[in-house]
């Protein structure tokens, strides 16, 4: 199979890990990938989100299969205009990535479905949201309805936050995505995220994982991306899974064909977690990015032959093989990250790290110049380890975070904290 993955960052990078791995696999091509992926890719620089200039890659590379990383790609539709030309993608429509581009979409559809989530009100006009906030009080969530790269979300602790909060978003902070706002009732409780692979009809979990969304260590900070990930996540118990699975997965699934736009790809439920019931918190329409790295260092090879059968709709005939076993990564981002930092930085060492099945240097941000491997984002390096325990894959991590030498890096040193 020539198989094409869209995407440039640490959950490419080991997607493309994994799927190197399957002997199904003859020619990989990952656009625009980054230096890491670079070392057991092709790459290619393709405007992934031109749908034009996708489908003239892959006709003229004589691709097979391509999995979408991002979401941006998915919400502009080049799943959509891929499927269109005949190439099998992993991946959903731009209609059912909306599952993830509109929160209030994903309400509507969460009520259609009576799946257990926040309660809420949505908003077109200021007035109204901030009458309705001074009536509710805090704590409490506003929502930009739209993308806006994690940053749309307030939680709201004093009334005074949720007032701002409104303003700036009616006030064009986020432009169109703030068109609209979500509020919500805060949920207490534990966050995990269920990472289920969907068909348009079969649903298949493919692991548990938690983040760290804080920048710093203790969840103190300014939101990032992702600082961190484990899995499995304890808190999501087998009948915790169960619950989530039978009453938010599979009647949003049903619900997105009954209104004929069938979901097929992976679906990130983020869950909150309490007295032994989640309740969704929001749905990606992707891989989580760090989650995907641990998930894929613990499903290896079969990672192709999953995602394949998800595009082919033949989930119905697969099982997951789990090794009972953990992985974390410790994510090493640039000084000043989530705020401004310098690009261009050479980060010294990385030949040096041990690369086996369980032990990775995943790259996000890195660039390649004269043979140096410079930081090229605020996320650069997902050091990733295997273990028997969770804290032999967290001592393995950071044993490799020791010996990468990059002076304008940081990490937070307690990835795991909740599970160890
Ligand atoms: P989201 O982009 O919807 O995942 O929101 C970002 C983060 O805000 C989540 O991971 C939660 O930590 C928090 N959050 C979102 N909605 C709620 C809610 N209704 N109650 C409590 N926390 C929330
Ligand atoms: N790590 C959080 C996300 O990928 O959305």
């Amino acid at each position: 199979m020539n198989i094409l993955i869209l995407g440039g960052g640490g959950r490419e990078h080991a997607l493309a890990w994994a799927i190197k791995q399957n002997p199904k696999c003859d020619r990989l091509i990952v656009a625009p990938g980054n230096a890491g992926i670079a070392e057991l890719a092709e790459t290619a620089a393709l405007d992934i989100l031109d749908a034009a200039d996708v489908l003239e890659f892959c006709e003229s590379n004589a691709i097979d299969f391509v999995v979408i990383g991002p979401e941006a790609p998915l919400a502009a539709g080049i799943a959509d205009a891929l499927s269109a030309a005949g190439f099998l993608t992993f991946g959903p429509s731009a209609a059912a990535a909306r599952l993830e581009a509109s929160k209030a979409f994903t309400k509507e559809v969460c009520d259609a479905a009576h799946a257990p989530t926040a309660g809420y009100a949505r908003f077109t006009g200021r007035e109204a949201a901030l009458a309705y906030v001074r009536q509710t009080g805090a704590p409490i969530v506003v929502k930009a309805d739209g993308l806006a790269a994690g940053k749309g979300v307030v939680v709201a602790m004093t009334l005074a936050e949720a007032e701002e909060a409104i303003e700036d978003m009616f006030g064009g902070q986020f432009g169109e995505a703030g068109a609209e706002v979500v509020i919500e009732e805060f949920m207490e409780g534990e966050e995990a995220s269920f990472f289920i692979l969907c068909d348009g009809e079969t649903v298949l979990p493919v692991g548990t994982a938690q983040d760290h969304k804080r920048v710093g260590d203790g969840d103190t900070g300014p939101n990032t991306g992702g600082m961190g990930a484990y899995s499995p996540a304890p808190v999501l118990s087998e009948a915790i899974q169960r619950q989530a699975l039978d009453e938010i997965v599979k009647p949003t699934m049903a619900e997105m064909s009954r209104r004929g736009t069938p979901f097929q790809g992976i679906l990130y439920a983020g869950l909150m977690i309490k007295d032994g019931r989640a309740r969704l918190v929001e749905y990606n329409v992707r891989f989580g990015d760090p989650e995907c790295q641990v998930l894929m260092m613990r499903l290896g090879a079969q990672a192709l032959d999953l995602l394949h059968a998800a595009a082919e709709g033949r989930l119905a005939e697969m099982t997951v093989s789990w090794a009972d076993d953990h992985a974390l990564t410790v994510v090493m981002a640039a000084d000043g990250y989530p705020g401004d930092y310098v690009k261009g930085t050479e980060i010294r060492g990385l030949d040096a790290l041990p690369s086996d099945s369980s032990r990775m240097c995943f790259h996000a941000g890195t660039v390649e110049r004269e043979g140096r491997i410079l930081a090229n984002g605020g996320r650069v390096l997902n050091l990733t380890a295997r273990g028997a325990t969770l804290a032999e894959a967290r001592e393995r991590a950071y044993a490799m975070v020791e010996r990468v030498d990059w002076p304008e890096g940081f990490c937070r040193h307690d990835i795991g904290w909740r599970a160890l």
